[in-house]
């Protein structure tokens, strides 16, 4: 099985990693209140908590707040029209070309084997999504190892290895990809790239310390189309849309689901075939591996 970062079994309350990354905070915001559009379903994977649920959550008829940490999901404000499901990017369980369009912000790094995850991904978006991954080949990056023999002896077109400086696989799972090897597996698994995005370009201490804030995001917008073309942050953000769309179906939430173990089509929150239900007291949508009711 694929190896998972559990946020749970570090008992990893992500809210805290937020406390003094005001400027990251604002400079993601700041580019997806721009390109999310508007449509029936929504999906945001790794979305924690949520903290960024209020942007989207208006302009859909109901959206999915889905996650691995049970916590996280746990700690997210509660809307109306915003479903909490618990599961695991490998192996979600939604039917396919079910959600028009969705999300996936910071969470690619933190994916071992993200063919699999692309694969998955595109099984269940009908339509358009925004994929966000650390990248590997930032102009500071690439400034820093320069020099260093490791870096460039590695292939910068896949993905990072064992001990190499730009990921580790170790305990943690932490790992930054080139463009080019994202982009080609979008393309391989039906997805035209239609926009590319360089976000948090000044996250240097020394920027955030001695320039102001409104100033930073000022900056960043009169010369995103520039750092964009360049891949030059630490954070791309790719608008992607599905290759030769097929009709989308309008599905209310529970009219999506399907059992992550035998594929069936859940009926009241329930596989009829496992004889397993899905939905704990919490309101939370439980479909973790591990997870027996
Ligand atoms: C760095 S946080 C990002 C949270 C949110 N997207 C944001 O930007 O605020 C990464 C999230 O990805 C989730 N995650 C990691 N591996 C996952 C997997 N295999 N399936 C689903 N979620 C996963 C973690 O539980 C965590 O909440």
């Amino acid at each position: 099985m694929t190896k998972v970062q559990d946020y749970d079994s570090l008992d990893y309350d992500y809210r805290k990693y937020w406390k003094d990354r005001e400027y990251e905070n604002l400079s993601e915001r700041n580019i997806l209140s721009k390109i999310i559009t508007s449509g029936y379903n929504f999906i945001d994977i790794g979305g924690a908590y949520g903290r960024l649920t209020d942007i989207y959550k208006d302009k859909y008829n109901y959206s999915i707040l889905f996650d691995y940490s049970y916590k996280n999901l746990k700690r997210a404000q509660k809307y109306k029209n915003v479903f909490r499901v618990c599961g695991d990017i490998y192996n979600m369980p939604f039917s396919d070309n079910s959600i028009e369009g969705g999300m996936c912000i910071r969470v690619m790094h933190h994916i071992e084997d993200p063919k699999k995850a692309i694969k998955e991904l595109s099984r269940i978006i009908n339509s358009d999504f925004i994929l966000e991954f650390a990248n590997k080949n930032n102009f500071a990056s690439l400034m820093k190892h320069k020099f260093s023999k490791e870096f460039i002896s590695q292939d910068k077109y896949e993905i990072p290895h064992n001990k190499d400086s730009q990921g580790f696989l170790d305990n943690q799972i932490f790992l930054n990809f080139s463009p080019k090897f994202i982009i080609t597996e979008l393309s391989n698994n039906k997805f035209d790239i239609k926009n590319k995005y360089s976000v948090s370009n000044f996250r240097q201490k020394f920027l955030k310390k001695f320039l102001p804030l409104n100033f930073l995001i000022g900056s960043e917008n009169f010369l995103q189309g520039f750092f964009s073309k360049m891949s030059f942050g630490p954070s791309i953000f790719l608008y992607i849309e599905k290759k030769n769309k097929t009709k989308f179906i309008k599905q209310d939430f529970s009219e999506i689901l399907i059992c992550v173990n035998c594929k069936t089509k859940l009926i009241n929150y329930k596989c009829n075939k496992c004889r397993k239900s899905y939905l704990d007291k919490s309101g939370i949508f439980n479909f973790r591996p591990t997870f027996n009711n």
